[in-house]
């Protein structure tokens, strides 16, 4: 197994190029269920997620070309509506696929995606919907084992879930009559997954909102192209990368208004950054003043920079308040910074993360976000930190290792001795 030896102190310059969306291009592989032909995805994220999908997608039946960061599926032939334990437990977000079938073959097996390392994670949300649009489910074995001809439904989510919604506008495209969906969630990746859809012939309305109305479709067009949206958690990693190094670096190929949360936690901050078309270049970070975040769905700030925003604070002049609302379990990178030297206290959902002089050690990845906050504390810890169980990392950040050699970081990657 790999592991990464880190040197500390890091001054970092220059340009980071950011990747596509994992948690786009993950529904989207999805939605290529329901095209009876080829469709291509562009701005591909080669990480080890994405390869996951690919794999199930061909499991059921599809083919794939895959040419540099652009796949072309072919769903023409898709006859196995049955998606794996062994696939769906290591990448649950191939729960999506759940609404695909659904919606195209009226019956399917899809595993339960069981829990994870920071939280339950239940899916009732998604079946709740499901079952409201005329589906028969039953759970057998460890599997959903959906059937029926859906139609047109009012789902009003009780809870804010972006699986959830992104599970019934795909069961919605085929079914019949019009689906409006409430309590919508309202991410970038759904706005991404409607404009595929959308290519494909469905009409949607409310694009971007919390209320969403998908008109069923009969048949949609195929050989259409589809650019997946930039990862705004990607980019607001390396952003925390310059800040927390106070370095002078240019974070490219996003879309800034994807990150107000994080900006505006910057201005706070004092953290100078310029905000350019398709980019931020994070000028200066002295004298971090403190901030306080509470974790919420979109545009709020995201979980999934909760951790990276935490080794941050570490550097602030004060004390700073981390309230994590969406999972139960996602401080698991607190114990591992504070073997670093960080002093961070939790009370049930809630950080005081307060001023800390990080030394480097031996660390331990636990999920892809955790991980990724160990790397920030490490490029500003004395010393040499080792993080063990990378390929959390590789998970969702692609080319992590090059990326932050390009701009100074002493990065290696390393194998564990037997
Ligand atoms: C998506 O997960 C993301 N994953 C997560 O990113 C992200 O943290 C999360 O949204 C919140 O933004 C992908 O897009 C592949 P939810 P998802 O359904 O859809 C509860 C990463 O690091 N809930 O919005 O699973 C749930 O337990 C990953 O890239 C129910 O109770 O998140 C959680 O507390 C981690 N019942 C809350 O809702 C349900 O049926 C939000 O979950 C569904 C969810």
């Amino acid at each position: 197994m790999k592991y990464l030896k880190i040197t500390g102190e890091a001054k970092l310059e220059g340009k980071v190029e950011i990747s596509g969306a994992k948690n786009a291009a993950l529904p989207l592989l999805a939605a290529a269920l329901l095209i009876k032909g080829k469709c291509t995805l562009t701005n591909l994220p080669l990480v080890s997620d994405i390869k996951t999908m690919l794999r199930l997608l061909e499991n059921l039946g599809a083919t794939y070309e895959l040419k540099g960061h652009s796949v072309t599926i072919d769903s023409s032939n898709v006859f196995n509506t049955k998606a794996l334990y062994d696939i769906v437990r290591k990448m649950r977000a191939s729960i999506l696929v759940l609404g695909s079938l659904l919606s195209r073959f009226k019956s399917c097996e899809v595993s339960l995606p069981g829990g994870c390392a920071i939280g339950q994670r239940p899916i009732d949300l998604h079946l709740k919907a499901l079952e409201k649009m005329g589906a028969k489910i039953e759970l057998v074995d460890g599997y959903v084992r959906a059937s029926g001809e859906l139609i047109e439904a009012n789902i009003h989510f009780d809870k804010i879930s972006v699986g959830a919604t992104e599970n019934t506008i795909l069961a919605a495209v085929y079914a019949k009559g019009i689906t409006t969906i409430i309590n919508a969630a309202q991410e970038p990746e759904i706005v991404n997954l409607c404009e595929f859809l959308i290519k494909a012939g469905v009409k949607i309305e409310g694009v971007g909102t919390s209320k969403l109305t998908i008109y069923g479709a009969k048949e949609l067009k195929t050989d259409f192209t589809c650019e997946i949206i930039p990862d705004r958690i990607e980019a607001g990693t390396y952003l925390c990368a310059a800040a927390i190094t106070n370095s002078n670096v240019e974070i490219c190929k996003i879309n800034p208004e994807h990150l107000g949360a994080l900006l505006n936690k910057f201005d706070e901050m004092g953290i100078v950054y310029e905000l350019g078309k398709d980019y931020v270049r994070i000028k200066s970070a002295n004298n971090i003043k403190a901030a306080n975040i509470k974790t919420s769905e979109y545009p709020g700030f995201p979980t999934d920079m909760q951790a990276q925003f935490m080794a941050l604070c570490l550097m602030a002049d004060a004390e700073s308040i981390i309230d994590e609302r969406l999972f139960e379990n996602r401080f698991m990178h607190v114990s591992e910074l504070n073997r670093m030297g960080a002093n961070i206290t939790l009370n049930n959902h809630i950080a005081s993360v307060k001023p800390s002089k990080l030394q480097g050690t031996h660390v331990m990845a636990t999920d892809l976000r955790a991980s990724s906050a160990l790397i920030l504390a490490a490029l500003v810890a004395k010393g040499t930190t080792y993080v063990h169980r990378i390929y959390h990392l590789e998970r969702g950040y692609e080319n992590l290792y090059e990326k932050l050699s390009n701009i100074g970081a002493k990065i290696e990657v390393l194998e564990e001795a037997e």
